[in-house]
């Protein structure tokens, strides 16, 4: 059965960025009231100023601070009264190789990845409750399940999201909460356009970048029928899953994919340079200043 936006109160959570902006405009579209939560409060309400439909919320909030992700709760609150759809969809990655990176952007990685959406959940619980059909999506990655050499903090964050939504999906079910994840590869979106330039990891460019609506797509399909895990890309998240099943052989087997992963990734480059997105700058990509 297809999910009823009408009317549904549903937040999101780094919601001015590449997917969450695209989620926003998907269910707002459905009739849907978007609370757009971000760290850029000014491109948070430029979201939702922009949104079709009325009753929209654009809400600075560093979700790294729990007072702030308390405080924009009780907006929801006084706003609302209640909380339909909760969509954890905040996340960073870094090009910084392991060896070299400093110990608080570590921390900071893992706490706005995993700890920061468990903390959502847990503090929008209340309002959830009152919903009368009550769930929670989280953005995790195909690096939660899958390993990725340059970028380790990523993967430990995203394991571990993808570890404790599939446990809360488990226990939520039970009183009265459905919640899942949604497992995207590389999608065109400004953090991925970031890796790109800085050289980042490369051996996500296997096949071209999904675009934010395959991941939306995804979203809705598990509002839709409401599971544990969703794939934006189902085969690509089927051979990941499978290779995890003999890990020793990762070492022998990627090797194979690195060279098509650096054309792939100089394609993309090149790419978002016919976009106007990037340009070449010396020996070095980088990205075009939004105006
Ligand atoms: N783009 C990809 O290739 C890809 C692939 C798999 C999974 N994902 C996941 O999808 C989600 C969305 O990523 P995206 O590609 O749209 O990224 P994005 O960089 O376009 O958007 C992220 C948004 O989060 C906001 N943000 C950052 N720190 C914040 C904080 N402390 N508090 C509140 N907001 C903050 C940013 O301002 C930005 O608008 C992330 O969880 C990401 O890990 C992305």
């Amino acid at each position: 059965m297809s999910y009823d936006f009408r009317d549904k109160v549903i937040a999101v959570t780094g919601g001015a960025g590449g997917i969450g902006s695209a989620m926003c405009h998907r269910f707002a579209s459905g009739g849907a009231q978007c609370v757009v939560v971000d760290i850029d409060e000014a491109r948070a309400q430029k979201v939702a100023g922009e949104l079709p439909g009325a009753r929209h919320l654009g809400v600075g909030c560093d979700l790294l601070n729990w007072t702030q992700i308390e405080q924009l709760f009780e907006r929801i609150g006084e706003e609302y009264g209640r909380l339909d759809v909760l969509v954890n969809n905040v996340g960073m990655t870094s090009t910084e190789r392991f060896d070299e990176r400093d110990i608080p952007s570590i921390e900071r990685e893992i706490a706005l990845n995993m700890t920061s959406p468990l903390v959502t959940t847990r503090l929008g619980i209340g309002l959830l409750w009152k919903s009368r059909d009550p769930r929670v999506i989280s953005t995790v990655s195909l690096a939660g399940l899958f390993p990725q050499g340059e970028t380790p903090v990523y993967c430990a964050s995203k394991f571990g999201l993808r570890g404790a939504m599939l446990s809360i999906g488990l226990d939520l079910r039970e009183k009265g909460i459905l919640a899942g994840s949604v497992l995207p590869s590389a999608t065109d979106t400004p953090m991925l356009r970031r890796e790109a330039v800085d050289g980042g990891n490369s051996m996500q460019f296997q096949e071209p970048p999904q675009q934010p609506s395959d991941v939306v797509a995804a979203t809705v399909s598990m509002l839709d029928k409401p599971r544990l895990e969703a794939y934006a890309r189902p085969r690509e998240s089927f051979s990941a899953r499978l290779a995890m099943l003999l890990p020793n052989l990762l070492p022998k087997i990627l090797p194979f994919f690195r060279k098509r992963g650096d054309a792939g990734m100089v394609r993309y480059l090149e790419d978002l340079e016919r976009r106007g997105l990037a340009r070449r700058n010396g020996g070095r990509w980088e990205l075009v200043p939004e105006r």
